[in-house]
């Protein structure tokens, strides 16, 4: 039998606050306690440092073909670097493109996959045709697994589903217990905004932004939770960016619908501003939604605290500025949408969130493991630190600064948005399964040791 005893960290939970040692044994954790007892165990003295649960980031894009290229990291580097940031477990979208089957989908992100990631990982299954027999086959995924389905309000011709196909979608997952994902922007009237810029000469990377509205968000927003209100089912929009999207979602909420959101780090750290950064450099910041005026953020904060957004997500979509933004040069609705981001998420929410007074300890693990794993099928399995639970665990070192460069990170990548920020908070111990993977700055797992999360249904 495999063990392991951390003892003597601060062992934080969504809900507990304690100092205490935390037993694993064959991958999961067997006793916590104020001071366990164990004979011939390996020991982590964890003193003067947190104990937390291994971070999970249900919103990463890895190998994925998009914008006429393909995402940078695959699901070994962008796994490996996951697990550098103190990541545990993501969730990635498999595509179901137009006249394909999800099981085939499904299948052929399994195969981008297996042999490859280094921490634990499942499946959202983004659907872009729906005709009856693939709307039979959501039930199908559902009881293997990939309980969740992102659709698109915009991207035309791409990724856009319909407002009758999301609403046939909504009803099913009422019957079969998953959840509807949704990226909410109106795509028609942000086709219409980018046409006329590109007409008026206007080819620049800030254009990208100044043709996405916040509006735009907030209409889809508002338009998603109707839609998921006439079917009676909970809804959980991905990548919320706007104050203005978020009052739809605050008031939903407060009318007791069963409406979810997730922001990203990117939406609480950096603004429009970025896009006015010299030359080519705002292609940088390029995804949708886009950044947001200054500002914007303290609505995104002070929706975490207030549980109006329950989850910190990536959308880790990495593209280089070499090979891949530059595919706009010329024109900005040519450079692949996404930023990296994997790495980076929980030193920069516990600088940002912790550090900053903006969120408590307990809420930190919340929105960053906790309420992801309850949303999307993975508690207690994943998500908190109790018996019987996987020992996902990260001992975090709450004091040490941590300069964020791409030239120290292990995506796959060449720049991040956060070049030279100096955060404080960094995942020092990792371990997943039970298994250390990260010491030390020095990876210890291996390719391939990740496993496929099958997800339980609402
Ligand atoms: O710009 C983004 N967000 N790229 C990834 C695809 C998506 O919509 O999540
Ligand atoms: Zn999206
Ligand atoms: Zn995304």
């Amino acid at each position: 039998m495999k063990r392991l005893l951390i003892k003597g960290g601060r062992v934080i939970t969504a809900v507990d606050d304690y100092v205490g040692d935390v037993l694993v044994e064959d991958g999961r954790i067997a006793a916590v306690g104020t001071s366990l007892e164990v004979q011939d165990v390996e020991t982590l003295n964890a003193q003067g440092r947190l104990v937390l649960p291994g971070g999970i980031d249900v919103h990463t894009h890895l190998d994925m073909p998009f914008g006429g290229t393909t995402s940078a990291d695959d699901f070994e580097s962008g796994t490996v670097a996951a697990a550098f940031g103190g990541t545990t477990s993501i969730i990635d979208f498999a595509i179901q493109y137009k006249g394909q089957t999800l099981r085939d989908a499904r299948d052929a992100w399994m195969r981008k996959a297996e042999g490859k990631a280094a921490i634990d990982y499942g499946f959202h299954m983004i659907i872009t045709d729906l005709p009856q027999a693939v709307e039979d086959e959501m039930d199908v995924m559902v009881r293997e697994g990939v309980t969740s389905f992102k659709l698109f309000m915009a991207y035309r011709g791409v990724l856009m589903l319909d407002d009758g196909s999301i609403f046939r979608a909504l009803l099913r997952t009422g019957q079969n217990g998953g959840t509807i994902c949704m990226h909410a922007e109106n795509g028609d009237v942000i086709d219409v905004l980018v046409r006329r810029a590109l007409a008026a000469g206007h080819t620049a990377p800030k254009y990208h932004a100044l043709t996405r509205p916040a509006r735009a968000e907030a209409e889809a927003t508002y338009r998603a939770i109707c839609l998921a209100e006439m079917a009676e089912v909970p809804l959980y929009v991905v990548h919320l960016s706007a104050h203005e999207a978020l009052e739809k979602i605050a008031e939903a909420r407060d009318r007791g619908l069963p409406a979810h959101a997730e922001t990203c780090p990117q939406y609480l750290f950096l603004s429009y501003e970025n896009y006015e950064e010299p030359g080519f450099s705002g292609a940088k910041y390029v995804m949708s939604p886009p950044l947001r005026p200054k500002g914007n953020e303290e609505a995104l904060w002070r929706g975490l605290a207030m549980n109006d957004l329950q989850a910190v997500s990536t959308d880790h979509c990495p593209f280089c500025m070499k090979g891949q933004k530059e595919l706009g040069k010329d024109d900005f609705s040519k450079i692949p949408n996404g930023a990296p981001g994997i790495e980076t998420r929980m030193s920069l929410l516990f600088d940002g969130g912790v550090h900053r007074g903006r969120l408590s300890l307990n809420r930190f693990v919340e929105v960053t493991s906790t309420s992801p794993a309850k949303i999307f099928g993975l508690f207690p399995r994943k998500g908190t630190i109790a018996p019987g639970s996987d020992a996902d665990l990260v001992i975090f070192d709450p004091e040490r600064s941590v300069t964020l460069s791409a030239a120290t990170l292990h995506h796959r990548v060449d720049y991040t948005p956060y070049e030279g920020r100096v955060v404080k908070g960094a995942a020092e111990t990792v371990i997943s399964r039970g298994e250390i993977v990260v010491k030390d700055g020095v990876f210890r797992g291996r390719a391939g040791r990740g496993e496929f999360l099958k997800r339980r249904p609402r």
